[in-house]
C-alpha cells in the first residue's frame, strides 16, 4: 500500500480564510491527502494568503524563500498559493517565484483536486476566474470526524462597498449568499460533531441576503433566529459587519436572541467625517454614534470592537483627533488598529501618503487609547461570574482556557472541566490580554 500523500496548510489573514483552508482540507482529502502541522514532511504545501496590506504579500514571498530548501529535500513536494494575494497577483506569483506549482483564488477551491492533478503532471496551473457556480456546493462533505467546540461558518462573500482604501472587493469578488438551508445544514452537521459555538463569518456578513428554503430572501437576522432553533448550538456570533448594513431586526435580534453573543465587531474606520467621505465609508461619525446607543438600547452589555485606519491619505491632526474622541465616545471592548497601506489598484493608492514617522506616532496613540479601554472593560468583569465555552487546557496543571459571552479569553481552574463544557465562572483577576477565573 502507498502512504497517503500529506497536506501542510498556512493560513494568513481574516477568519474566512481559516474557514477556507478547512474546506481545501477536505476537497484534497478526496484526492487521497492527510493533513500534517508539519511543513518538512509534507507533499504539498499551500500558502492561503492575504493582500489587505503590504506586509502581508511579501510575508508570503519570504516564506517560500524559505521553503525552497524543502522542495530539494523531497523531490515530490508540490506548493500551491492560494487566497487574496493568488487573486490579485496570479501569473505574476510564477514569475517571480519558481518554487511555486499552482496559483489558486478564493472562487475556485472546488478545483483545487483537477489542478492538483495538473502540477503532479508537470504543469503550474493558475486559476483566478469568478466562476458562477457556488465553490462550497462543489467541494466534497467533511469528515465526520467530531472536532472542537467553535466553528467558522461562511454565509457571504465578497464586497460591493468598495472602501477607497481596500483591495477586498477585487480580490473576493462581488457580494454573494450562500442560501439558508444549506447554512443551516451545515450548522447541524457541526452540532453533530461537537460544535456549540458557530461564528457566521462575511466580509459584509449584515449585508446578508440569502435565498432562504420558504421561497423569500432571508436576511442576517432572519437566520440568526432560525440557527437558534438548532438544538445544542449555544452560541451564535457573526462578524465583520459594516455599520450601514445594521438594520433594525438585527438590532432586534440582540435583544431578544439569548443565543447571540453580546459582542459586536463593528469597523468604523475614522471619526473624521472628512475622512470618512475620502474613504467612501457613506457614514458620518455621528451616524455611527446613534448606531451604536440604539445597539446598547436593545443590549446595554454589549462588547463592542472595532477597526481603525491611522495616516488615511488627507488626514490632518484634526482628523486624527476626531478618531480620538469617537474612541472615546464608544469605549471599546478591543479594536485593531491599522496604519494605512497603500495598495494597488485602489482609488486612494493615487493619493499622497502621510510620512511614515506620523503614522507611527498616530497608531501607538490610538492604541494607547485602546489598550486603555481594553483594560477597564476586563477589569470591570473581576468579581463577576461570567459563562465560559472551553475549548483547550491552560498551561497550568487543572487549568483550562475558554472564551466568554463577551469573547475574553478566560484561564479558570475547577472540577470537571472539559473542551467542549459551558460552566459559570466567577473572574478572580485580569491580565493584559485575558482573564482569570475559578469555576462555580
Ligand atoms: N469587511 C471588513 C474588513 C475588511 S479588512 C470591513 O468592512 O470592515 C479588515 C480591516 O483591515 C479593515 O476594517 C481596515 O481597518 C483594514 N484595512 C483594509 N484595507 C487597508 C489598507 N489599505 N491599509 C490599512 N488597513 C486596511
Ligand atoms: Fe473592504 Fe470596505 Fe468592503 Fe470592508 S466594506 S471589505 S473595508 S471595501
Ligand atoms: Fe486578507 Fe483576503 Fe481576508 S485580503 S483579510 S484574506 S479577504
Amino acid at each position: 500500500m502507498t502512504q497517503p500523500r500529506k497536506l501542510f496548510i498556512k493560513t494568513y489573514g481574516c477568519q474566512m480564510n481559516v474557514y477556507d483552508s478547512e474546506r481545501m482540507a477536505e476537497a484534497l482529502g478526496a484526492s487521497g491527502y492527510v493533513p500534517t502541522d508539519r511543513a518538512e514532511d509534507a507533499d504539498m504545501i499551500l500558502l492561503n494568503t492575504c493582500h489587505i496590506r503590504e506586509k502581508a504579500a511579501e510575508k508570503v514571498y519570504s516564506e517560500l524563500g524559505r521553503l525552497r530548501p524543502l522542495k530539494d529535500a523531497n523531490p515530490d513536494l508540490k506548493i500551491g498559493i492560494a487566497g487574496c494575494v493568488a487573486q490579485a497577483e496570479g501569473e505574476e506569483i510564477l514569475r517571480r517565484a519558481p518554487v511555486v506549482d499552482l496559483v489558486v483564488g478564493p472562487q475556485t477551491y472546488h478545483r483545487l483536486p483537477q489542478m492538483e492533478a495538473a502540477a503532479r503532471a508537470g504543469g503550474r496551473p493558475v486559476d483566478t476566474d469568478f466562476p458562477e457556480e457556488d465553490k462550497f456546493d462543489h467541494l466534497p462533505r467533511g469528515p465526520r470526524a467530531s472536532r472542537g467546540p467553535t466553528a467558522f461558518l461562511t454565509v457571504q462573500e465578497g464586497c460591493d462597498k468598495f472602501c477607497a482604501f481596500c483591495v477586498v472587493p477585487y480580490t473576493r469578488g462581488a457580494e454573494v449568499s450562500r442560501p439558508a438551508e444549506r447554512l443551516l445544514r451545515e450548522a447541524r452537521d457541526l452540532v453533530a460533531r461537537g460544535v456549540r459555538e458557530i461564528t457566521l463569518l462575511g466580509q459584509n456578513v449584515n449585508g446578508y441576503h440569502g435565498a432562504g428554503p420558504d421561497g423569500t430572501t432571508w436576511s442576517l437576522a432572519r437566520l440568526v433566529r432560525a440557527l437558534a432553533e438548532v438544538p445544542d448550538l449555544w452560541r451564535i456570533r457573526y462578524t465583520t459587519s459594516h455599520p450601514n448594513d445594521m438594520t433594525d431586526d438585527l438590532i432586534a435580534a440582540h435583544a431578544e436572541v439569548d443565543t447571540l453573543m453580546p459582542y459586536l465587531h463593528l469597523p468604523v474606520q475614522s471619526g473624521s467625517d472628512r475622512i470618512l467621505k475620502a474613504m467612501n465609508r457613506k457614514h458620518t461619525a455621528a451616524d455611527y454614534l446613534r448606531l451604536i446607543e440604539r445597539l446598547r438600547a436593545a443590549r446595554p452589555d454589549l462588547a463592542l470592537s472595532g477597526d481603525f485606519i491611522v495616516g488615511f491619505p488627507g488626514e490632518t491632526d484634526q482628523d486624527f483627533e476626531d478618531t480620538l474622541a469617537l474612541v472615546r465616545a464608544v469605549g471599546y471592548h478591543s479594536a485593531f488598529t491599522f496604519k494605512y497601506s497603500a495598495r494597488p489598484g485602489t482609488p486612494a493608492a493615487e493619493r499622497p501618503v502621510l510620512p511614515d514617522a506620523e503614522l507611527d506616532a498616530r497608531l501607538q496613540a490610538l492604541q494607547a487609547l485602546i489598550t486603555e479601554q481594553q483594560r477597564a472593560a476586563q477589569q470591570a468583569m473581576v468579581g463577576r461570574e461570567v459563562s465560559v465555552l472551553f475549548e483547550k487546557p491552560g498551561r497550568l496543571p487543572g487549568q483550562w482556557v475558554g472564551k466568554s459571552d463577551h469573547l475574553h479569553a478566560v484561564h479558570a481552574t475547577g472540577d470537571a472541566l472539559e473542551r467542549g463544557r459551558l460552566a459559570r465562572v466567577r473572574i478572580t483577576a485580569s491580565a493584559p490580554n485575558s482573564l482569570a477565573g475559578v469555576a462555580v
